[in-house]
């Protein structure tokens, strides 16, 4: 065997740690979760260090997504993983373990998603940035994600326990609710496609006033509709 290839296919292996975070749609809606959490445990080489099931304090994930600070959508972000549903967060390690978690997400929005095929934010994400889970996306992230997860929120890696924790959650919950994300996808869609018509009527009525000025009237009438 030529040694070159022996070296490439052996670094290509390393084991690696990646942290991924199921969103809080994939947590209220349970069956997801478990699909993602099956599919999970699928990897080649695959094995769950950690698991646990918790409220996100704001603090932390605002740490977990440091990078987006300041962009538009910063804020709904950290107020969608802090939602009081929770999240689930599971350390796993393995041979390339964090591409192939990146992969099996597939892209970011859940739209774009939806054209790679099998991909578990296109199956099971609801719209645009509601996308299932977080994953870490270098293998330096992924040490430096579990280990602030195991500092600030007392993530405790044990293989034994969080492999029969992981498996226990499956067992309660797969069966249980059914799988709707068809029609989610659907609806939400929909709503999305009144929001810019409403958005599209708002800037008529004010040709002065700024996208974050429309943007804020649009939060304000959401707001009201789910008061
Ligand atoms: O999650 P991923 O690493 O694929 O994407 P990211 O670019 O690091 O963004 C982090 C998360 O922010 C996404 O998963 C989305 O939930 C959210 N996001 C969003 O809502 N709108 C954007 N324009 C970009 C990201
Ligand atoms: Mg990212």
């Amino acid at each position: 065997m030529n040694p070159h290839s022996a070296e490439v296919n052996y670094t290509s292996q390393k084991t690696e740690r990646s942290l991924v975070v199921l969103k809080p749609d994939a947590v209220l809606r349970r069956q997801i979760g478990v699909n993602v959490l099956k599919a999970l445990k699928k990897l080649p080489g695959a094995s769950i260090l950690a698991f646990k099931e918790f409220d996100l304090p704001e603090e932390l994930a605002k740490q977990l997504y440091a990078e987006h600070e300041g962009k538009i959508f910063y804020p709904s972000l950290i107020e969608m993983m802090t939602s009081p549903i929770g999240v689930i967060a599971i350390a796993m390690e393995g041979p390339g373990i964090v591409s192939s978690i990146r992969d099996l997400l597939g892209p970011t929005f859940v739209e774009r998603a939806k054209t790679v095929k099998g991909c578990l934010r296109g199956k099971y994400g609801i719209v645009k940035g509601v996308n299932v889970a977080y994953a870490s996306d270098s293998t330096a992230d992924g040490s430096r994600n579990i280990d602030l997860f195991v500092t600030e929120s007392k993530l405790v890696i044990d293989k034994a326990p969080a492999a029969k924790a992981l498996d226990s959650y499956i067992a309660k919950w797969d069966g249980k609710f059914p799988d709707n994300t068809k029609s989610m996808q659907k609806e939400a869609f929909d709503v999305l496609e009144a929001l810019d018509d409403v958005k599209a009527v708002l800037q008529t009525e004010n040709r002065d006033a700024s996208e974050e000025d429309v943007r804020s009237l649009l939060k304000i009438i959401l707001d009201s509709l789910l008061n």
